[in-house]
Order: C-alpha cells, then structure tokens, then sequence
C-alpha cells in the first residue's frame, strides 16, 4: 500500500485541518476534497497566480501555487486568508420591524417568513421576509464557496464533470454558502427556520443546475443547451435545505445557457427612476447587469431580447492583482490627480483599505486614461511618478495605496495584465450592446433608458464607464444604477403569486442571442477592445 504522508492545513483565521495524503497528489485538490477555502479562479490552470500558499516541509517553509504542487512528504501548509474576500465573510444588515404583530397576540404573533435568494457567481445574497406585509427583516450576503472550483460558470462546470463533482460543486453552493447565510438570518431576527414557508430563487443557468445537483455539461458543448430552462416548484428539504415541512421553493426560468434566472427576475424588478417597469412600456430600455457575466436586455413592451457576454469576472473583483467583491474596504470610488497622479478614493464604509471592486476598477482605469498616465492600450506611458513602477520585463503597474497605509499591508495596485483584463471585460459588455441593437437596426440613439444593475460598489460613475467605452456615449440622464435586480426580482417572486407567474412570461417572451453564433460579434468585440474604441465617432462627447 502506498505511504501516506501526513498533511496539516493551517487557515488563517480558521482550524486546522489534519488529512492524510499519497505522495504525488495535487495540493490543490487536496484542499478541495476537504473544503479547505483556497482562491482558485482559474480553476488550477496556474495562471491567475491566487491560490498561493505556504509549505513547510523538512524545516524548509515555500511559498508556491497549491494547484501546481505535489506532495512529496509529511507537510503543514498555510492557508492565507485571502479566499475570505469570497468565502466565509457574511455581510449582514438588520432592518427594524414596524410590524406590530411581531409583539401582539394571535395568529399574527408568529406571521410566515420567506427567503429571496441571488445565487450569483461570485455573490449570494439572501433576504429574510416577512410574508404578511412584504417588510424585510434582515438582509446577508457572502462569496459563493464554489469560487474554490473557478472564478467563472465554465470553470465550475469544468469542475463538476470531475468524480462526485456535481455533489462537491452543490454541497458548495449548499452546505457552504446558502445554510449558513440562511441560519445567520434566522438567528439574528430570532426567526425559527421552520417558519419560513416559501424560498424563491434567482440564478444563473450554471447556478440553477448546480444548486439542483443537475448535471450542466450541456451549457458549454454544442449545442449549447441547458437541461432544463423552468423547474416546477418543488420541495426545498429534497435538497438539504430544510424549512417549513410545506414550504414551497420557486426557481426564476432561464431563457438559454448562458441567460439565466437571474436575468428574468431582473427584468421582472428592473424600472426606470419613474417607476416604469421595462416589460410594459413603448420606450426602448436597456438592462446591463455587470456581474461575473455580464447579462443585457434591450426591449420593451412589445419584445425584448437578451445576450450574455463573457465579461469575465473583473467586475466582481475577480482577475485583478488586487480585486474583491464589493464589501468593506473595498474602493469603490477614485479620482486622480493629473499631474502628480496622487489618487484620492470613497472607500466602502470607511475601513482600510484592502483593494478594489468593479465601481472603483471603472474610475480608476478612466482617471488613468484622462490623467495620460496609460495609453488607448492601457499600456502605461512614461511618466515620471512614484506610484508608477516597472517590473524587470518593463510591464508598468499604478501604486493606488502603499503598503504602509493598507489594511494588508501590502501595496494596492493595479497592473497592465489587470488593465487589460478590464479592457476585455469592458469591450465584452460595450460590443454585447451594440451587437443586441443591430439585427433589429437600432443604434444607441434609439436607447430611452439605461438601467444598470450588480452588486459592483456603491453605483457606478457613468461618466468614466461612457468615457473608457464601456457604455454607449448617451446623456448621463438616461442612465440610473438600480442595485442588484436579481434579488429584488426574487422578493417580487417572494411576496406575490402574480409575480411568479409575469417571470414566466417574461421569459417565454424573451428572445435569446447567442453571440458566440452571432455574425459580426468578434469584429465589434476587437473593435470595443481599446479605449475608449477603435471608432472614436461612437465617443463624441
Ligand atoms: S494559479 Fe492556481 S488556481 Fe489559478
């Protein structure tokens, strides 16, 4: 029988966890077998660099790539905390009832409570609602622990085809992020589980298969098609999550493999600052939902049609040197000096700084374009400034906070690999836009209004997104950030049976455009891969 070696994981912030290992294994999937929380959003490829950790072994202490590491001996390996950007970290809110019942005597005393859940990628957020009059009682929100499978929907499918993937991937989504969000806002509002009646859902096609223990394959092969695109209700208990003994759980349908739940809810919230719903009205709206895909709408009452593009997660923080999602310490807002390059930044309830999320990415790309400070390229140009450095290939990168002043203490930077990250990230969503209006023979000039949703910061600075061509070159005033639409789809779903059936007609009225089938896709793609474009025309202003 081959030697097993004894292998100690030391999480900081966390227990240690003692397993027992064959030389030759993969560090990595070692750590994935016994849920130890190590960032991997490439999926262990080697190439996003995040899945550092450090090894002693033989008295000798390294630090290298758990995905590109085998064991060879007894070891202690640590690992850093950072995977708590994503997972484990619950953000919490309690609001104040006002409803006097929750005091008085009777039936009323003990109402029925609901769940609304927003499965993102990269995000979870739950709601806990009381079902008698609508009022939300406390709001969680936390990493989806699946990031340890990839940072993107094809990584974890990749993930799931693997043995017992598909259990591994739903006890993620499941045992790891949902229960304890859920058990956190039973606990906080002193709410027992079994009062919760009804739990609605709103996820992306990945997502929603996943979370189902549904094999997912089907969405990344030809010809690209989802198992199911409507699930019955049905009992949550049949999936560990166990509420009322009737309670009922409703999914958001998906429209196509990469157009999912999230989106029909979304459209099904989704309304102008005048309170106009996009499904029924004559003006022409579009719906931009920036989250680890980036999902968009175009319609009105009559059609409305939708596309994923494949963003990529940089907006959620992913696939930048010093991203995160959108929580405390987060910048979320920058400006920066022109000629000394000195930054000031809103950071997300004013704790140190830790890095940076999509609202803050967004500001601090465009004051480095306007600052002169990068090219078109993102390329840094050659200015004399102590927060510009060079690495010894030349690759330059911008020091938004030294180490001395970060809650890290390490620099905050953002590099040209991030950059361009970004840039493909923005040239996704800008060209998804203008490949949605064509067939139709729209332009950006027939665009009524702009609603812009996810969980990407405290809004986002329209200004810079329409100055680094990421949005259509439109008047600020037909833009309006609306949050996280999915969610708020999920509690319409939550609070009202008319509601669970308009998000089935939205779908089943939705055209779905897969613009990897799309003629002319790639071109506009390459084109919006520049900034702000390759066609200044489209940027007048
Ligand atoms: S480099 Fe190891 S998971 Fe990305």
């Amino acid at each position: 029988m081959a030697k097993k070696f004894k292998i100690v994981f030391e999480i900081e912030g966390g227990e240690d966890v003692t397993i027992f290992a064959v030389g030759g294994e993969n560090v990595l999937e070692l750590a994935q077998t016994a849920n130890i929380p190590i960032d991997a959003p490439c999926s262990g490829n080697g190439t996003c660099g995040k899945c550092l950790v450090d090894i002693l072994e033989n008295d000798t202490k390294t630090r290298c790539l758990a995905c590109q590491t085998e064991i060879c001996g007894d070891a202690v390996i640590t690992v850093p905390d950072a995977a708590a950007d994503y997972i484990g970290n619950i953000t919490f809110e309690i609001f104040e009832t006002k409803d006097s019942s929750e005091t008085g005597d009777g039936s009323l005393s003990h109402p029925a409570y609901g769940i609304a859940i927003d499965i993102g990628t990269t995000t979870v957020s739950a709601i806990l609602v009381n079902q008698q009059n609508g009022e939300i009682r406390a709001k969680a929100t936390t990493g989806n622990a699946q990031i340890r499978y990839g940072a993107d929907v094809i990584n974890r499918i990749i993930n799931q085809q693997k043995p017992d993937g598909i259990k591994k991937l739903q006890e993620a989504i499941i045992r790891d992020t949902i229960l304890p969000l859920l058990d956190k806002l039973c606990l906080a509002t002193e709410v027992e589980h079994d009062r919760i009646t009804r739990l609605t859902v709103a996820a992306n096609t990945t997502m929603n298969h996943l979370f189902l223990g549904i094999d997912a394959n089907s969405i990344r092969i030809e010809p690209y098609e989802p198992a199911f695109l409507e699930f019955k209700p049905y009992d949550p208990a049949s999936i560990g999550i166990n509420l009322s003994a009737d309670a009922k759980m409703i999914l958001a349908p998906n429209i196509g493999s990469y157009v999912g739940g999230d989106i029909t809810a979304g459209v099904l919230a989704a309304e102008t600052p005048s309170g106009k719903k996009i499904y029924s009205r004559p003006e022409m709206s579009l719906l931009i939902d920036l989250g680890t895909n980036g999902e968009i709408v175009f319609g009105n009452e009559e059609f409305l049609m939708a596309c994923a593009c494949s963003a990529g997660p940089a907006f959620e923080g992913g696939d930048i040197s010093c991203g995160m999602r959108a929580t405390n310490g987060a910048i979320q807002a920058c400006v920066i000096e022109k000629d000394t390059l000195e930054p000031t930044f809103s950071i997300i309830n004013d704790f140190e700084p830790v890095g940076l999320c999509g609202s803050g990415l967004i500001d601090v790309v465009a004051e480095l374009f306007r600052a002169g400070a990068i090219n078109g390229k993102g390329k840094f140009n050659d200015k004399n400034s102590p927060r510009i450095r060079r690495d010894e290939h030349g690759s330059g990168s911008y020091i938004l906070v030294f180490a001395s002043d970060s809650a890290t203490g390490k620099d905050i930077i953002i590099t040209e690999t991030d950059i361009d990250n970004f840039i493909r990230a923005k040239g996704a969503i800008f060209s998804g836009i203008m490949s949605l209006l064509a067939p139709l023979g729209f332009t950006p000039a027939d665009i009524d209004d702009v609603m812009i949703a996810g969980g990407i910061g405290g809004g986002i600075n329209i200004k810079n997104a329409i100055s680094i061509g990421m949005l259509p070159d439109l008047p600020e005033e037909k833009y309006s950030y609306i949050g996280n639409s999915s969610l708020n789809g999920a509690y319409e779903m939550l609070i009202s049976t008319e509601a669970e059936e308009k998000v089935k007609e939205i779908a089943a009225n939705m055209t779905y455009i897969d613009l990897s089938t799309e003629q002319g896709y790639m071109d506009e793609f390459i084109a919006a891969c520049f900034i702000p474009h390759t066609n200044e025309r489209l940027f007048p202003s």
